[in-house]
């Protein structure tokens, strides 16, 4: 840095404001710019001990140093000015340069997720019902052993209550098991709310399977019950017709097939006619159907009058109230409905298959 001023001469103070001049000039970016500003007119710079030194002179000379003084720093300050807004400019136009993006480019959105067709066909199938006017109703999956089995009259020896078939939450002399089926909620319905009774009860289920193509130890289920005054198979039959029609068009048919559960009486099991062969494949070996294993029915769920026990049990007038109830797998009719011929595609979370299937609730 140029230290002591030389002299105060006209021919000094040239020389330094042309220094100035030229180190401005040579900066080439904002912070060389910076280094030339304070060492040419900072605080230590020629000039500035130059205007300190005016002082120290007599009268007439200081006037005159005063003025020459002046106009070369002002002169000084003018280039720097210049020179700033000169390095600005290109410094600006360098970013836009380099952060220069091109809109037209294909951009890659933020993939977008899709609602799992399981969640979106059980709100399809509770639409069906609410539209009736009938409720929902829910229940903990962690359930009480006797409200999932005895509450429904499964004996304590019923194959289904030991530990290969339910998944019981330790330790098993709680009786706390995974709900195998939605059919606890109908207790807990029948004990908690006013007659006449019209609810679905949809929701997850847990059975110790295995998990493959057709089989997931945790799936989902919706079960159907309704308990009023003279209530006969028929208005189960006229129901069950509706939410089918609903589920898979207007062309569906059902069956009601005799089967037995405990807590229905009588019991059967409702079958769609198989939706690939329509039927043809039966007794007919040269096209044999896959899908309904050559029997023209597909079964879809189970059904029944509501058992007049399993009513009592729960303090209802079984000579003034009678009831039906149904359950069907949610997954079961998936596959039906949307050809996902996989259950496992159903729990591995991949957004393309649900993706696949967005929008076939509407
Ligand atoms: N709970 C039965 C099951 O899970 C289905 C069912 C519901 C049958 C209601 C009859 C009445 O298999």
């Amino acid at each position: 840095m140029p230290d002591e001023p030389a002299d105060l001469s006209q021919q000094s103070i040239d020389r330094v404001v042309a220094d100035a001049l030229a180190a401005f000039a040579a900066a080439g970016t904002g912070a060389e710019l910076k280094a030339a500003r304070l060492a040419h007119s900072g605080e230590k710079s020629p000039l500035a001990l130059a205007n300190r030194a005016i002082g120290t002179l007599p009268g007439p000379e200081r006037k005159d140093a005063g003025q020459r003084l002046g106009a070369a720093r002002a002169g000084v300050q003018a280039a720097l000015a210049a020179r700033e807004a000169e390095i600005g400019a290109a410094e600006l136009q360098q970013r836009l340069a380099d952060e220069r993006i091109d809109v037209t480019l294909p951009v890659e959105l933020a993939p977008v997720g899709a609602p799992h067709p399981i969640t979106a066909l059980m709100e399809l199938m509770e639409d069906v019902f609410v539209t009736m006017g009938w409720e929902i109703a829910e229940g903990p999956e962690a359930e009480g052993e006797w409200l999932n089995f005895d509450a429904l009259n499964i004996g304590p020896d019923h194959p289904a209550r030991g530990t290969t078939d339910t998944l019981f939450v330790a330790p098993v002399e709680n009786h706390i098991v995974l709900r195998t089926h939605t059919s606890p909620v109908q207790i807990r319905t029948l004990l908690d709310r006013e007659l006449p009774i019209y609810v679905v009860c949809p929701g997850k289920v847990y059975r110790a399977d295995e998990f493959d193509a057709t089989h997931v130890p945790v799936f989902h289920q919706i079960e159907g019950l309704c308990v009023d005054k003279g209530i006969s198979l028929a208005n189960l039959k006229g129901t069950l017709d509706h939410l089918a029609r609903s589920m898979f068009g207007d062309d569906i048919e059902t069956r009601m097939r005799p089967h037995y559960f405990p807590f229905t009486e009588p019991s059967a099991e409702v079958d769609l006619k198989c939706f690939v062969c329509h039927g043809e494949s039966v007794g007919n070996p040269d096209r044999p159907c896959r899908t309904c294993k050559s029997q023209g029915w597909i079964e879809w769920g189970g059904c029944g009058v509501v058992n007049p026990r399993v009513l009592a049990a729960c303090g209802i007038d079984t000579d003034v109230y009678s009831g039906f109830a149904f359950g069907m797998g949610i997954e079961r009719t998936l596959m039906f409905r949307n050809n996902a011929a996989d259950m496992r595609d159903m729990v591995e979370g991949d957004v393309r298959f649900s993706r696949s299937l967005k929008g076939m609730a509407r």
